[in-house]
């Protein structure tokens, strides 16, 4: 089969958790898929273990340098003639008291989660815009923007994801006249690397009283991929979390 005629997907920090999870969905249906992560060893790991040497491109680096952006952009067109769909998934999060957010803190939090997202975003445009015939692009945010917790404090990562949801809707205007829908699926808590092994301490918040598993995030992503006649859409996944207390 030409590869050329599969839907070819770049998603950022594929090196575990969602991403990695919603790689193996992509790759399961049939599609091509470019992925990427910082730490270059696990990502080589990781494409190994997806073992699907032909739908698979890989570029490593940090998206909050514009090259990295760009570099994904020019492996899915040399691997598989285009780019049909970008899932910005890749983040870091950690709660810490407002006061005792240092300025590194905060600048790694832009750098990587805010500028990384509309750096890349901005080089799949254009190569949609050259393609001529729209795209999906979906990114990932935190039912925490708009539902916070005083006694988990995090604001340097909120404001950099916070950032993000803005970018979806202003995104979803500005592109639609070229058929680019942009959406959001925001997660409540998922059982992936990002929360550790404590994770289940955190069911409680949502009304279905327990955490999300990666699988489930996956679920409402190919969902947002797929519907042609959404955007500007943001899909809280959260057990019920934004809704009410039990
Ligand atoms: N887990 C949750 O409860 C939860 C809840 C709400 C939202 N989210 C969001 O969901 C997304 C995925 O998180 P996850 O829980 O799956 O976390 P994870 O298991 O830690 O995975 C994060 C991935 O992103 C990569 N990454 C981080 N910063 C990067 C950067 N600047 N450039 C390139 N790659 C980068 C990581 O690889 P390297 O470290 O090698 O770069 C890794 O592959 C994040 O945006 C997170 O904020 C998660």
């Amino acid at each position: 089969m030409n590869n050329n005629t599969r839907t070819t997907t770049i998603i950022t920090g594929t090196s575990s958790g969602i991403g990695l999870d919603l790689a193996r969905a992509l790759l399961k249906k049939g599609g091509n898929v470019v992925i990427n992560g910082r730490n270059s060893e696990k990502l080589s790991a990781v494409a190994a273990e997806l073992d699907a040497e032909d739908r698979i491109a890989s570029v490593a680096g940090n998206i909050g340098n514009s090259e990295t952006g760009v570099a994904l952009v020019r492996a899915a067109v040399r691997g598989f003639g285009r780019v049909d769909v970008l899932v910005n998934n890749a983040g870091t999060f950690a709660p810490k008291p407002f006061v005792d957010v240092t300025e590194e803190e905060l600048d790694g939090y832009l750098h990587g989660n805010l500028r990384g997202t509309y750096l890349m975003t901005q080089a799949v445009v254009r190569q949609m815009k050259l393609q001529g015939d729209g795209g999906a692009i979906v990114n990932i945010g935190t039912v925490l923007i708009n539902h916070a917790i005083g006694s988990f404090p995090a604001s340097a990562p909120l404001v950099s994801k916070g950032g993000v949801h803005a970018l979806t809707v202003s995104l979803a205007a500005e592109l639609a006249a070229d058929n680019i829908r942009v959406n959001m699926v925001a997660p409540g808590v998922v059982r992936t690397p990002l929360q550790g092994d404590d994770v289940d301490a955190y069911g409680g918040l949502a009304l279905l009283n327990r955490v999300a598993e990666s699988e489930e995030i996956s679920e409402a992503v190919l969902y947002l991929i797929e519907a042609a006649f959404v955007t500007g859409h943001i899909l809280p996944v959260d057990g019920g979390f934004i809704t009410g207390r039990s």
